[in-house]
């Protein structure tokens, strides 16, 4: 006899699987601060903020601060950036991201959540960071 059903009804604790990592060269663009950065897809992943050549990971490694209070593990929706530009090169959210951007405040159709979307370098990408997100944010030298 196996478990009662509802022992089966847990939720993941885990953060989803990584998904492909970029295969060319592009660039990421955060407003409304202009800051642009070139990604090559051979030096990612940097400090492990998210998942690897995530939005949220290239944003840190390049002094471009996002908020991130779970540590980019899909546990939150402190991490939520609008993509104006690119949305196409970036893989559809799984369902574990969508039920955490449905608790972002401003949502928006290309909302997503910085530390699991990762580009794959199909296109330049543009993201706006969210004003209630930007008051936590500042631009300055990688340490
Ligand atoms: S940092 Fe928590 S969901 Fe991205």
């Amino acid at each position: 006899m196996g478990p009662a059903p509802d022992a089966l009804d847990t939720v993941s604790t885990l953060p989803p699987p990584p998904p492909p990592r970029p295969s060319r060269a592009y660039r990421v663009t955060f407003l409304p601060a202009g800051t642009t950065i070139s990604v090559d897809p051979a030096k990612v992943p940097y400090d492990r903020h998210g998942q690897p050549g995530s939005i949220l990971e290239i944003a840190l490694a390049h002094g471009v601060d996002i908020d991130h209070a779970c540590g980019g593990v899909a546990a939150c929706s402190t991490c939520h950036v609008i993509v104006r530009e690119g949305a196409n090169s970036i893989p559809e959210p799984t369902e574990r991201e969508l039920d955490y951007l449905d608790l972002a405040p401003g949502l928006q159709p290309t909302s997503r959540l910085a530390c699991q979307a990762v580009p794959s370098g199909a296109s330049d990408v543009v993201v706006e960071v969210p004003n209630w997100n930007r008051n936590h944010a500042r631009e300055g030298a990688h340490s």
